[in-house]
């Protein structure tokens, strides 16, 4: 039987390269993911890996209708603070889905931070996002929603700043700055490296079940690996890494920004993380601690280690 063809829009960033990841690791997919340039270096590394990378964006409809051609699965992603409308990205991809009759969207979106917070708090990242999710029931597109917490991989690089800093000069003090949320309280996240593609490689495995399909539409689907609070990521490097840790919140932060972090410090879902669904369809999570000793230790090492070298 031929294999089945797995768009991926967002390819060369965090969750669009975890999905490429997962698939080519899967290996029983063709992939293509999608760039707004096949000439980056990003994009020519995943050709590199065997994927089709082919030239789309979410802001040109027409261009992801092409892209789409012969899908099985598209996984479609939005961008967020930048000068475009994060429904328009979202509804351009669901059109082309529909355009190209492409049986699975799995969608990675976020609830309404306006529903959330009950008013109090307007956070484009979400609200648009949520907006596409109400657009999709109105064109009936086949699609598995699903709502990532917090990205484990800021501690390391957030809008391309590292919140983990050291702030001794023996290497034995190290702060995470973080935007305004106290160190006690606990979000949903997801380790999305490691995680993220697996849950799409998942879904797509038991779309052809009618069962399975009915329970992954039902309602959207909380990704995240694992809660966990400032203090305990603090302690948990402390472990792992021997260094001193504390948790140090700012919010001299650009309004949108800080109304996202805001929304994080005041509302926590009432949830089972990680989703006994997914669970129950063979996702194996991670744990912070992993994180920690892939990448935090290692990173701890290579800074120190430059200091050193000067
Ligand atoms: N960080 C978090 O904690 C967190 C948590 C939950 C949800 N999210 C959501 O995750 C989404 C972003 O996902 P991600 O982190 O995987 O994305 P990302 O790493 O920023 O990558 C997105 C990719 O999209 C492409 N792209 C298309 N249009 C773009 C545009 N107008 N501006 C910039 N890049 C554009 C870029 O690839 P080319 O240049 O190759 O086209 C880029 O590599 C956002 O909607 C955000 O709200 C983030």
């Amino acid at each position: 039987m031929a294999q089945k063809l797995v768009v991926v829009a967002g390819a060369t960033g965090t969750q669009g390269g975890a999905a490429i990841d997962a698939l080519l690791a899967h290996g029983g997919y063709i992939v293509r993911g999608l760039t707004r340039n096949t000439s980056s270096a990003a994009a020519k590394a995943l050709t590199d890996r065997g994927v089709e990378m082919v030239q789309a964006s979410p802001m040109d409809k027409q261009s992801l209708i092409e892209a789409f051609k012969g899908a099985y699965a598209v996984f479609g992603v939005a961008v967020s603070f930048t000068k475009d409308d994060e429904a328009q990205m979202g509804r351009n991809l669901v059109d082309a889905c529909v355009a190209d009759h492409v049986p699975l969207f799995v969608w990675s979106s976020l609830p309404s931070a306006e529903k959330v917070s009950r008013g109090k708090y307007h956070v484009r990242a979400m609200d648009e996002k949520a907006e596409v999710d109400e657009y999709i029931k109105t064109v009936g597109q086949p699609t598995v929603i699903l709502w990532p917490g917090v990205f484990t991989e800021n501690l390391l690089n957030h809008m391309d700043k590292c919140q983990l800093q050291p702030v001794s000069e023996d290497g034995k003090k190290w702060e995470i700055r973080y935007p305004v949320v106290p160190a006690h309280v606990a979000q949903p996240t997801t380790y999305v490296t490691k995680d993220s593609g697996a849950v799409l490689a998942a879904i797509i495995d038991h779309w052809e079940n009618e069962k399975w399909r009915e329970r992954l539409t039902k309602e959207p689907i909380l990704q995240c690996s694992y809660v966990i609070s400032g203090e305990d990521m603090c302690r948990t490097i402390e472990k792992v890494t021997g260094k001193e840790v504390t948790w140090a919140p700012y919010d001299n932060l650009p309004p949108p920004v800080k109304a996202l972090y805001s929304l994080a410090a005041e509302f926590q879902y009432d949830v089972s993380v990680p989703t006994p669904l997914l669970l129950e369809l063979g996702v194996k999570f991670h744990t912070f601690e992993d994180y920690v000793r892939d990448k935090v230790a290692p990173h701890i090492e290579e800074v120190l280690s430059k200091v050193k070298a000067v």
